[in-house]
């Protein structure tokens, strides 16, 4: 017999909608196979309205619902319409933080936009949902690098779970390694390994651009993932999650690749390496210290991957170097980390 498991979306975007769109079928069967039967209770949004429904929100109508966006209304006013408002059942609620409080579910997953300068709101849902003793998964680092301690100590005392695979590297294990990491590097930001190596080839950096953002990779704001914002709200949710620390995004020297030239990029090809954005972490005299800046990595290097490839190497205290490796980065790797959230919350409660 097969648990019932009840999940409210905070987002529906990208993330969001890939993973709705599967649960109506592979994920569904993944999930029976572990004994959960999942159901979608709510969907909260910024602009595309929200909905509850207590026995479950038909999915493929949710997903034609917000396909054509926030609509024009006869008045010609843009937004105003807010498709996922007419699924809702019950009394109406006033906002975000209404939903999170009163949908009916055990697991919130949060898939809001990154803010890379402060985690928010994403931070405070979090602690709204954990706070209402749901557990929690997400796909959004801000809060992972913004404020892992306390979330953690609150799911703690609540006896709930916050979980937050797809927060680095999509779906691809980085958070569940049970060693002791001493250190790390990566190439974590899919949009700029992408960039670079449309570079290579002779593309420019604004087509190269427009492509990742075709693919659904690129941060809602791309000029995050250029200038290493992006890079670094990751290595500091690594740092954090993984090595015991408390840096913060502003903390991280950082230096973005928006300045390198495809000239540079090609110049690098032909003396054997490529130029690649890598975040870095390591412990220096008792503190953890991350860094994030464009170099040059030799070829056989397992940094030095093409395309939006990313990659990201261990230094442990029980296996020793260890690597992973993440090919294509897509939103079908993203939408899967929540599923392998989901399994995890089934195997631990
Ligand atoms: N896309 C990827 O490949 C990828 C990979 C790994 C991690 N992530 C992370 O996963 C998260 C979601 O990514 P995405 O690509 O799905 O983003 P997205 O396409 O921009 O969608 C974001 C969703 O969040 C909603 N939203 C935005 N601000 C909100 C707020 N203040 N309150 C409630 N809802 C809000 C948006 O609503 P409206 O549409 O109505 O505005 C939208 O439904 C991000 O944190 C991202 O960094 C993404």
């Amino acid at each position: 017999m097969a648990r019932d498991i009840r999940i409210a979306l905070v987002g529906f975007g990208n993330v969001g909608r890939r993973f709705a769109e599967k649960l109506r079928g592979p994920y569904a069967r993944v999930l029976r196979e572990h004994g959960l039967h999942a159901r979608v209770t709510g969907i909260a949004t910024a602009h595309h309205g929200i909905a509850v429904d207590t026995r479950g929100i038909e999915l493929g109508r949710a997903l034609r619902l917000v396909a054509g966006g926030p609509h024009r209304t006869r008045n010609g006013l843009e937004g105003a319409n807010r498709p996922l408002d007419r699924l809702h059942h019950g009394r109406p609620l006033a906002d975000v933080r209404a939903f999170i409080a009163r949908v009916p579910a055990d697991v919130l997953i949060e898939v809001t936009t990154l803010d890379p300068r402060s985690g928010r709101p994403a931070i405070d849902y979090v602690r709204q949902a954990l706070g209402r003793g749901l557990h929690v998964i997400t796909s959004n680092k801000g809060p992972v690098a913004f404020a892992l301690g306390p979330l953690r100590r609150l799911a703690a005392r609540k006896k709930t779970l916050l979980l937050h695979e797809g927060a680095v590297m999509d779906g691809t294990p980085v958070f569940n390694l049970g060693a002791r990491v001493l250190s790390f590097r990566g190439t974590l930001n899919s949009t700029s390994n992408l960039v670079l190596s449309r570079m290579e080839e002779g593309t420019t950096a604004s087509a190269a651009l427009r492509l990742a953002q075709r693919l659904g990779i690129a941060e809602a704001d791309p000029r995050h993932d250029l200038d290493g914002w992006d890079a670094a709200v990751k290595g500091c949710a690594l740092a954090n999650a993984l090595m015991g620390a408390a840096v913060r995004p502003q903390q991280v020297r950082r230096t973005g690749m928006a300045h390198v030239t495809a000239l540079e990029a090609r110049r690098a090809l032909r003396a054997g390496t490529r130029l690649r954005l890598v975040v870095r972490g390591e412990r220096k005299d008792g503190r953890v210290r991350v860094r994030v800046a464009p170099e040059r990595i030799p070829f056989g290097d397992p940094l030095a991957g093409s395309g939006p490839d990313a990659a990201l190497v261990f230094e442990t205290d029980l296996m020793g170097e260890i690597g992973v490796l993440e090919r294509g980065a897509s939103l079908d790797q993203t939408a899967y980390a929540l599923v392998s959230d989901l399994l995890r919350i089934a195997r631990e409660r």
